[in-house]
């Protein structure tokens, strides 16, 4: 057993941040086929050594270790301004945990039914705005149904100003239009300067705190006339009580709501961004795809479209090859572990780092390439594909997320002709925190797809 980290680059720690910062994959893809499954790379603010990971069986003890050894929240670097302090995200061991608890209910099971019509309406609603043979970037429009499904299942907000007001302030506020600097002042705290509302940190906290005026008179409405028959997350996290029988305070309703909006909008736009990209780049991808969809008929149950096994690949592949997240959480090690050889003593960062397994190759052979097959022909346990992370931080918003994609998905491919436009092909980059297109994938409508074509269609890719 070893007791120092384990090895990794030795250029200075502001040459490794500025090469995670500028080109994350190439810069892990290097380290990997230089130190192997585990290294360490000094970055961020104060150069903390962070040790990434990206051996399957390591990944397992990580994800199953107790909290009280491994876990994460603002002592693992995880803060952020716009969540607050009472977020689960910032939040470790016992007040974590039940956080938790309050808010698993409403992103499970039955409950995902109710949402299946509103998401199906907002992708209409949307999607109908595209005009034909025109080029357009997805991703925006994207945002726009994934901000929208929020907003209507989380919020249980209806159209109205209110509504209104919130969508443009949170577009604003989670689309920075200079994500680099952004990045830089949240890893930074000493960037974070108010210089009037025309300076970056001025301008985001006059911004949140609008956000914050809305939500509050938002949630002091509901306190005064409560609707027992809503079934939106607010409503649920409002009427849940923890184990004492206490309710949520009114700054964890705001924290926990912020903390959906940040961690599910953006991701769950990307993710649908992907996978039509991949989609209509990949000509026999879309036919099967569409023979499968076209198989359910007109308005398919949404439990029939969730079960569909080659949608599901399409939407496991994109999540596997350029996963939004590109790192779990960090876990702060808390009590001494040994991990692949290595003790490592309280206070180390742990990052398993999810793009690097789902390019292993003894996992995923051509991983650089899109084949959902792959997920068809073998299962994958949760140490080897983790697009949602795993153990006691597992994204709670999973479910939710696959619903969701699956539901746009299926209404936009049955439903359009389109095509992803030709010249320099779409390559993935940094947005923010996250790993995104390039461009927002340029692609054009070239027609609505009728019935008459759905069933030529099926003919011919069964021919
Ligand atoms: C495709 C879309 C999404 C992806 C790829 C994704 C991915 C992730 C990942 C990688 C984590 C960290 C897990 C870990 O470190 O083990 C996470 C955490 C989390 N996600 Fe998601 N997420 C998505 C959508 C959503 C949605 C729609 C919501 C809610 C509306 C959500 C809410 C959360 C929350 C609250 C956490 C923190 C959990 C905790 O700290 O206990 N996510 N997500």
């Amino acid at each position: 057993m070893t007791v120092k980290l384990p090895d990794g680059p030795i250029t200075h720690p502001w040459v490794q941040t500025f090469q995670w910062l500028t080109n994350p994959l190439e810069y892990m893809e290097a380290c990997t086929k230089r130190y192997g499954d585990i290294f360490t790379l000094r970055i961020g603010p104060v150069f903390t050594p962070q040790v990434f990971i990206s051996n399957p069986q390591a990944i397992q003890q990580i994800f199953s270790s107790d909290p009280k050894v491994l876990d994460s929240g603002s002592a693992a670097g995880i803060k952020s301004p716009l969540v607050g302090q009472q977020s689960m995200l910032a939040l470790e061991g016992k007040p974590h945990q039940r956080q938790r608890k309050l808010l698993t209910p409403p992103f499970h099971g039955e409950r995902m039914q109710a949402y299946a019509q509103e998401i199906n309406e907002i992708t209409v609603a949307v999607t109908e705005k595209w005009l034909f043979d025109k080029a357009f970037s997805v991703l925006p429009s994207m945002q726009e149904i994934s901000l929208q499904v929020i907003l209507k299942a989380v919020f249980g907000l209806n159209a109205g100003q209110r509504y209104d007001k919130l969508k443009t302030l949170l577009l604003e506020i989670l689309n920075p239009k200079q994500p680099l600097v952004f990045i830089l002042m949240f890893v930074f705290p000493a960037l974070q300067r108010d210089f009037g509302a025309w300076s970056p940190w001025g301008h985001f906290l006059r911004l949140k705190q609008q956000i914050d005026e809305v939500i509050y008179t938002e949630i002091q409405e509901r306190r005064e006339k409560v609707d027992a028959s809503c079934s939106d997350i607010l409503s649920l996290m409002m009427a849940a009580r923890d184990e004492f029988g206490q309710p949520m305070t009114d700054v964890e309703l705001r924290d926990e709501l912020m903390t959906l909006l940040v961690a599910g909008h953006e991701t769950t736009a990307t993710v649908l961004a992907w996978s039509l990209y991949w989609i209509h780049s990949l000509p026999e991808v879309r036919s099967k795809l569409l023979q499968e969809l076209d198989s359910l008929g007109e308005n398919p149950e949404p439990n029939a479209i969730l079960r569909l096994p080659y949608l599901n690949a399409v939407c496991s592949e994109t999540l596997r090859l350029y996963p939004v997240a590109m790192l779990a959480l960090n876990r702060l090690v808390k009590s001494p572990i040994e991990i692949m050889g290595y003790q490592l003593e309280p206070g180390t960062l742990i990052i398993p780092c999810i793009y690097l397994t789902h390019h292993r190759e003894d996992l995923y052979p051509n991983s650089k390439e899109f084949q959902p097959e792959r997920f068809l022909e073998r299962q994958f346990s949760t140490s080897e594909f983790l697009p949602f992370g795993g153990g006691n931080r597992r994204c709670i918003g999973l479910a939710f997320a696959m619903f969701e994609m699956k539901l746009v998905l299926a209404k936009i491919v049955s439903n359009f002709q389109m095509a992803v436009i030709d010249g320099e092909p779409v390559q993935p980059v940094r947005k923010g925190a996250l790993l995104g297109p390039s461009k927002g994938v340029p692609m054009v409508v070239t027609g609505r797809r009728t019935q008459n074509q759905r069933m030529f269609e099926t003919n011919v890719s069964s021919a």
